[in-house]
């Protein structure tokens, strides 16, 4: 680790406090010299610390530059050694993840985060917009284990719904809600999406890892088409660091604690659809039904006027509706 990157833990661990240049110098075996050096990049990379004569050097509570020790200081106690990686720039978190995992082997929760994506991916083969500075985008890869049936799928995306759900509703006052299957929605509009990818051998049906990827707008305008139906979650005194390591934290604990009952209840206490009246297209047919239930596997079950019940799975249709 560098010299940049110590300091930087130090100040992370002891953010709003001063740390004399003394005493980081002392515990990092380093010159003082050495210390201010760290500090003036940490400065010029964009975190905001403050230097004051005789008491040292303090991170600001509000900068809000996403680092690697900032994630890891929100993270649960089981979790803290886990592999986090901090990008400034990548085309996207989830290819970074499937190149990683072709190239080196990466360790069970592993977390890509990156400031700005420049080829951000949604579903469908859609864009995710993701400029710089103003939004929270990250993947993480798992490993399944070995009696995960490709089936699972939609469950993965279910539980990581739920886990941004409330990961929000613990670090601010906010209420959002779930539109089946993906997408987070904050007054109407969507503020985050999840992709979820796999490396599965079709012919044994074994899963070997998957990627889930999830975008939040924070901060992110849009004003070109996207702006009647994309918004932000625009949290005050709420650092990118702290909502990334809170959704990190809820995800482990659906993946590994919950029962796949808890979560679905959890997810369809926040759903968007549920009793309202929704549009797909099935085979070529245009429906227009009512959202009654989620089942165990994820499925939307809907109800036409005429009494038929139908169950959607999201790889076959996307619902459509005022929301
Ligand atoms: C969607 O809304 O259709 C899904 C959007 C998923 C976006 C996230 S951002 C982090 C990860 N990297 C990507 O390229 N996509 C996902």
């Amino acid at each position: 680790m560098s010299t940049k990157d110590k300091v930087l833990k130090i100040l992370e661990e002891n953010r709003d406090n001063h740390m004399s240049g003394e005493s980081i110098a002392l515990q990092l075996g380093v010159s003082r010299t050495a210390v201010w050096k760290a500090v003036k990049n940490l400065k010029n990379d964009g975190h905001n610390i403050s230097s004051v004569t005789n008491r040292g050097y303090k991170l600001d509570n509000s900068s809000d530059k996403l680092d690697k020790w900032a994630i890891i200081n929100y993270l649960d106690s089981e979790i803290k050694e886990i592999d986090v990686r901090v990008y400034e720039t990548i085309d996207s978190t989830n290819t970074e993840a499937k190149r990683l995992l072709n190239s080196e082997n990466l360790s069970n929760f592993t977390i890509l985060v990156s400031d700005e994506q420049t080829a951000g991916r949604g579903r469908r083969g859609k864009n995710f917009k993701s400029p710089k500075g103003t939004g929270v985008y990250f993947s993480i890869v798992f490993f399944p284990k070995e009696d995960f049936s490709y089936n699972s799928f939609d469950l993965v995306t279910i539980k990581a719904a739920v886990s941004i759900v409330k990961a929000i509703e613990k670090t601010t006052d906010k209420k959002p809600e779930i539109k089946w299957v993906n997408d987070i929605f904050l007054n109407h509009k969507k503020i985050c999406g999840i992709l979820t990818e796999a490396d599965i051998d079709f012919e044994s049906k074994k899963v070997h890892s998957i990627v889930t990827g999830i975008g939040i707008n924070f901060t992110t305008e849009f004003t070109d088409e996207l702006s009647p139906i994309a918004g932000s979650l625009y949290a005050e005194d709420l650092l990118r660091s702290e909502l990334v390591a809170e959704v990190i934290n809820e995800f482990y604990k659906a993946l590994y604690y919950k029962n796949d009952e808890e979560i679905l209840s959890e997810y369809k206490s926040h759903s968007l659809l549920l009793g309202r009246y929704v549009n797909f297209e099935l085979n070529g047919t245009k429906y227009e039904a009512i959202a009654k239930d989620i089942n165990e596997k994820g499925n939307l079950i809907v109800q036409t006027d005429d009494g038929k019940l139908m169950t959607l799975s999201s790889g076959e249709v996307s619902v459509r509706g005022q929301f």
